[in-house]
């Protein structure tokens, strides 16, 4: 209900140049400021950040490292006030102690990768004049680490398949791992993708039994040491000693920002895959479906439709309702048809009819009912397997693989949904799927983005191309039909914003064409559809996340500055954001027109 009326077709902003510059650059006329770094105190008992002597123990009052997704949430009744909660998905030890000896890590430093890992939430104060926003020691504050207790709920909460020697009871996981995008729920509460989870874990190369191991292997758990070597200090990390302590990573986790004493929960209706995130469309009858997508070559796009009806309002009953919504209804997986599929040739040109598109089906995979019991609709697998190895269900129907799918995002305005698909270097290659419609080009680069008309809790969409991302100047690109001449080039298209107004915003990871990563906006409709326009661009090795675009600001989490190939803290190759010699440290930024003002106009 807070869209901005009336829309204006796009955005007015001096593009920013594709560059390799150590610094966060801003278009024209806007304004920026660090809000919080890695490190940074958000209790007042915590101490300041002493990058030679790090504790585990100061790391978890601490903001985390690798700052990825961010959700700003207003405060009721206070003016610019907010709570911002961040996911830390990873973290790279190399970059964070000088001297690290990746063969032989000391416990501290293992524990203090376990705090660094997990989400914060922040209270920030902003200021009327600007969008500057500033941290604050407030009562929402906390870190949520690898320790923290989540609850598992949904059809396979208490499965034999979750339960380990530390919980028989298959319901009470310790923490949350890389935690890569998410979504604000429209409840108030916050959704975190785990992604790839599957790095933490060791020795599932020794694993004998054939169909735990086809298992295993399909979500990438394989070979013997873990790189981080977590499993000398616990073995819940190591597969051969407690070989169900991975199946209780990689779900969406839901967490409530505004009660700090409550359990997180992961959600096991939405199905185990390597999450990039979840993000919500609320239907007019208040059903709420639920988009994910498995950011893996070849791997799927799902999404999860209630059974139960969202209540309006932010009370403490309805929010209590609200966080069982993902608890009832059907998981489905994609399929797509494309209209011309003879016209496809992996080179990326376009069909006769001038652009990508086709229909898809929504195919069930599970069924979730009132009372949390599960049903599986694949043949050949329970409603537990089709819960906790959703890939193999996803592989059984059929399902149509996809280019990475990265942040999946419907647009408020319009209800049509958005998603981007990173790349696929491996499109087309020796026993690999060839080029499709919707994953048109073989050795795929750049990534695309892809636009669903969808019927929401219906099972059939209709699909095109937005973007076929690259350098414009080359033949294998497309920019919604915008005339190419007038676009900045985007490689790698990741996470996925709107703005008030209905405009898409990009950021990237990876850009493949030589310059630093960044964000574009993206205009939908009317006749500058498909025009595309970096914004801003982050330092040196870093990757765009968690773009938050609302009326006065633009926040981006600055991820892995200075992470280029075989970097280290030995020899950073930025020293963004306190410049000078001093190491590198993801941080989030807020980005502001001068004077104020609107934000692209
Ligand atoms: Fe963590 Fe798919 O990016
Ligand atoms: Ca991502
Ligand atoms: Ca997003
Ligand atoms: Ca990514």
């Amino acid at each position: 209900g807070s869209l901005a009326e009336p829309p204006v077709p796009g955005t007015i902003f001096e593009p920013v140049a594709p560059n390799k510059e150590d610094a966060v650059v801003v278009s024209d006329g806007y304004e920026q400021a660090v809000v919080i770094r890695w490190g940074d105190p958000i209790f007042d008992d915590a101490p300041v950040f002493d990058f030679d002597n790090q504790t585990a123990e100061a790391a978890a009052k601490q903001f985390g490292f690798n700052n990825d997704f961010a959700g700003l949430l207003p405060i009721p009744g206070r003016p610019n006030a907010y709570l911002l909660v961040v996911n830390h998905e990873y973290t790279t030890e190399p970059m964070m102690f000088r001297g690290y000896n990746t063969e032989n890590p000391a416990e501290e430093q293992v524990r203090i990768g376990w705090a660094n890992h997990g989400l914060s939430v922040v209270q920030v104060q902003g200021e009327a004049s600007s969008g500057r926003l500033t941290p604050v020691f407030g009562q929402y504050n906390r870190r949520i680490t690898a320790l923290t207790e989540f609850v598992i709920t949904g059809p396979a909460a208490g499965s034999a398949l979750l339960q380990t020697s530390s919980d028989p009871t298959g319901t009470r996981v310790k923490g949350t791992l890389n935690n890569c995008a998410g979504g604000v729920t429209p409840w108030g509460t916050v959704l975190s993708g785990e992604e790839n989870f599957n790095q933490y874990f060791a020795n599932g190369g020794q694993v004998a039994d054939p169909t735990a191991s086809t298992r295993l292997s399909r979500y990438g758990i394989k070979g013997n040491a873990s790189k981080r070597k977590w499993e000398w200090f616990d073995y819940r990390f190591d597969v051969a000693a407690e070989p169900n302590e991975v199946n209780r990573f990689g779900w969406v986790v839901e967490v409530d920002p505004w009660d700090p004493s409550s359990t997180p929960v992961k959600h096991t209706a939405l199905g185990r895959f390597k999450h990039e995130a979840a993000t919500i469309h609320v239907t007019a009858d208040g059903t709420v479906v639920a988009y994910s997508g498995d950011d893996e070559r070849f791997d799927y796009m799902y999404k999860f439709v209630s059974s139960r009806k969202m209540q309006p309002g932010h009370s403490r009953a309805a929010m209590r309702h609200n966080m069982t919504l993902l608890d009832a209804g059907t998981l489905y997986v994609a399929k797509l048809s494309g209209s011309e599929p003879d016209a496809i040739d992996g080179s990326g040109t376009l069909p006769p009819s001038g652009v990508f598109a086709g229909t898809g089906q929504w195919i069930p995979l599970l069924r979730t009912n009132e009372d949390g019991s599960g049903e599986s609709l694949v043949d050949g697998m329970t409603a537990d397997e089709v819960a906790v190895f959703t890939r193999l269900a996803g592989d059984q129907v059929g399902a149509t693989k996809m280019d990475r799918p990265e942040d999946f995002e419907p647009n408020p305005r319009t209800g049509k949904v958005y998603v981007a698909l990173t790349n696929n270097s491996k499109r087309g290659g020796s026993d690999r799927p060839p080029a499709d419609s919707a994953n048109p080009r073989n050795n795929n680069k750049n990534g695309q983005v892809l636009e669903i008309d969808d019927q929401h809790a219906g099972t059939s969409f209709t699909w095109n191309l937005l973007l076929v991302c690259g350098d414009p100047a080359t033949a294998d690109t497309y920019f919604g039909g915008f005339d190419k001449s007038q676009v900045s080039p985007i490689s790698c298209p990741d996470n996925l914003a709107f703005d008030p107004y209905g405009n898409l915003w990009i950021s990237t990871d990876g850009n493949a064409l030589k310059s630093n990563d960044g964000l574009f906006s993206v205009v939908l409709e009317g006749e500058r559809r498909g025009e595309t326009k970096q914004f801003l661009t982050v330092p040196i090795g870093a990757e765009t996340c968690g773009p938050i675009i609302d009326d006065k600001r633009v926040v981006v989490c600055v991820q892995h500055p200075g992470e280029t190939d075989d970097a280290s803290i030995d020899s950073p190759s930025s020293h963004w954001p306190d410049g000078g010699s001093a190491q590198p440290r993801p941080s989030v930024v807020a980005v502001w027109k001068s004077g104020g003002g609107r934000i692209g106009l």
